[in-house]
């Protein structure tokens, strides 16, 4: 199994390129199942979750031609079988998107229920529920989604309980080809809702809304522009790079990114002592070699606080000048990495979804193990200032959501390494 092994002490310093936005390419693949014509999507990044992705449109039947530089031509005309295999699906929550646009699109789904996972229980009670507002008729048997509606689905007014991101990009790609208009209320905001929409509305969908908490939908009667699509840049890549060169006391630029796309980032990173500069679709941030100073983070929906930084931001303040509070407030168990943090020397006392974190004045280098995506994230920025080496084991996690993690690091001057 991959290891990745990181000698700390170096400031990042350089320049780099971010990514297409794994969150944004994940529910704009699984919108192409919608198309009537072949679909071209352009800046997708070269990650396990898009690999997992492609392998389960494929199945389905759909036709992907690779072209270069991880640009890619989908085709839905060619599809078999709507049918998300368990093998697959509990390897990828998100797979429970091919949900929404199925059922749309053939009227039919069989959808394997998406397990829980590291960070908390993960339901779907929200996406099934709205679907079933709009006349599809959903049983769960042997823990698969069995779905299906005679005709087209109905618009509806729907009501969603909880901020949820794929539930309103499932809910979104389930209004788009059915008879009438859907209004989404209490809809989350983020970036990737907006892209999904863009794309959506290129292929001749009827969307207003996106990024606002109510979204409206006129169904059309189907999608037939010809389009080629670039997805959106990675915010929460670039949230991490920008607080890896924070921790380590560098100045780094990192390009291809909007700075509004991570306001809320910026702006705590800012309250550490960072010099930011933001210009049109690129970030330099100089820490001059200062210590940070800590900073409190709640977590919230977009605009606020992203909670897949959080993990990024509790690494940070295990170095910082003074104690900070970090409250997660959207999934009930994202504090696995405290444990791994306070192998390598933090101060971190934690109850429920709050933690208080003492800065030390260095972090030792250990063996510690990767549970999910960000956790690992965070596990590498601890790795980048400790003192002597650390290895980081089960990477396959963090493989999953940033693109050639070690080689960009390299080229910041970090001392990292992979070991397979
Ligand atoms: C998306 O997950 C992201 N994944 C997550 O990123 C991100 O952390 C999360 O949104 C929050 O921003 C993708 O976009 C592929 P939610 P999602 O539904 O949509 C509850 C990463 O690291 N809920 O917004 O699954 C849920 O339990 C990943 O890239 C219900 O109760 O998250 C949670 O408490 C991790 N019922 C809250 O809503 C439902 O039907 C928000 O979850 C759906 C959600």
């Amino acid at each position: 199994m991959d290891k990745l092994i990181i000698q700390g002490g170096n400031p990042l310093q350089g320049q780099i390129a971010i990514s297409g936005a794994k969150n944004a390419a994940l529910p704009i693949l699984a919108a192409t199942l919608l198309a009537k014509t072949p679909v071209v999507i352009a800046n997708i990044p070269h990650l396990h979750d898009i690999t997992t992705t492609i392998e389960l449109l494929g199945q389905m039947g759909v036709s992907i031609v690779m072209r270069d530089n991880m640009c890619m031509q989908v085709d839905a005309n060619t599809l078999t079988q709507c049918y998300a295999p368990y093998e697959l699906v509990k390897t990828m929550r998100a797979s429970i998107l091919v949900l929404g646009p199925l059922l749309s699109r053939f009227g039919e789904a069989y959808v394997s229920l998406p397990g829980g996972c590291a960070i908390g229980t993960r339901p779907v009670d929200l996406h099934i529920n709205g679907m079933r507002a709009m006349g599809a008729d959903i049983e769960i048997e042997n823990g698969y989604l069995k779905a299906r509606c005679s005709g087209r689905l109905k618009g509806a007014d729907l009501h969603l309980d909880t901020i949820t991101v794929t539930g309103t990009e499932n809910l979104i790609m389930a209004a788009v080809l059915a008879d009438g208009k859907t209004v989404i209320n209490n809809a989350a905001r983020e970036p990737e809702i907006v892209d999904l929409a863009n794309f959506l509305n290129q292929l001749g969908a009827k969307i207003a809304g996106a990024g606002t908490s109510i979204i409206t939908i006129d169904g059309v009667s189907e999608l037939t522009n010809n389009i080629e699509y670039p997805i959106l840049s990675d915010r929460i890549e670039a949230g991490t790079y920008l607080t890896a060169a924070t921790i380590t006391g560098g100045k780094v630029t990192i390009t291809n990114i909007s700075p509004h796309l991570l306001e809320s980032v910026v702006v705590k990173l800012r309250q550490t002592g960072a010099e930011i500069t933001c210009e049109d679709d690129q970030i330099t941030l100089d820490m001059t070699g200062k210590r940070p100073k800590a900073v409190d983070i709640v977590t919230a929906p977009f605009p606020g606080f992203p909670t897949d930084m959080q993990a990024q931001f509790m690494a940070l303040n295990t170095i910082a000048k003074g104690q900070a509070r970090i409250e997660e407030t959207i999934f009930e168990n994202r504090f696995m990495h405290i444990q791994e943090l306070q192998r390598m020397g933090a101060d971190i006392q934690h109850l429920g979804n709050t933690a208080i974190v003492t800065g030390v004045d260095h972090l030792s280098g250990a063996c510690v193990m990767a549970t999910d995506l960000r956790a690992s994230a965070s596990l590498v920025l601890a790795g980048l200032v400790a003192k002597e080496k650390t290895t980081i084991e089960r990477i396959y996690h963090i493989d999953r959501g940033y693109e050639r993690i070690e080689e960009k690091l390299l080229l910041l001057g970090a001392d990292i390494k992979r070991v397979v």
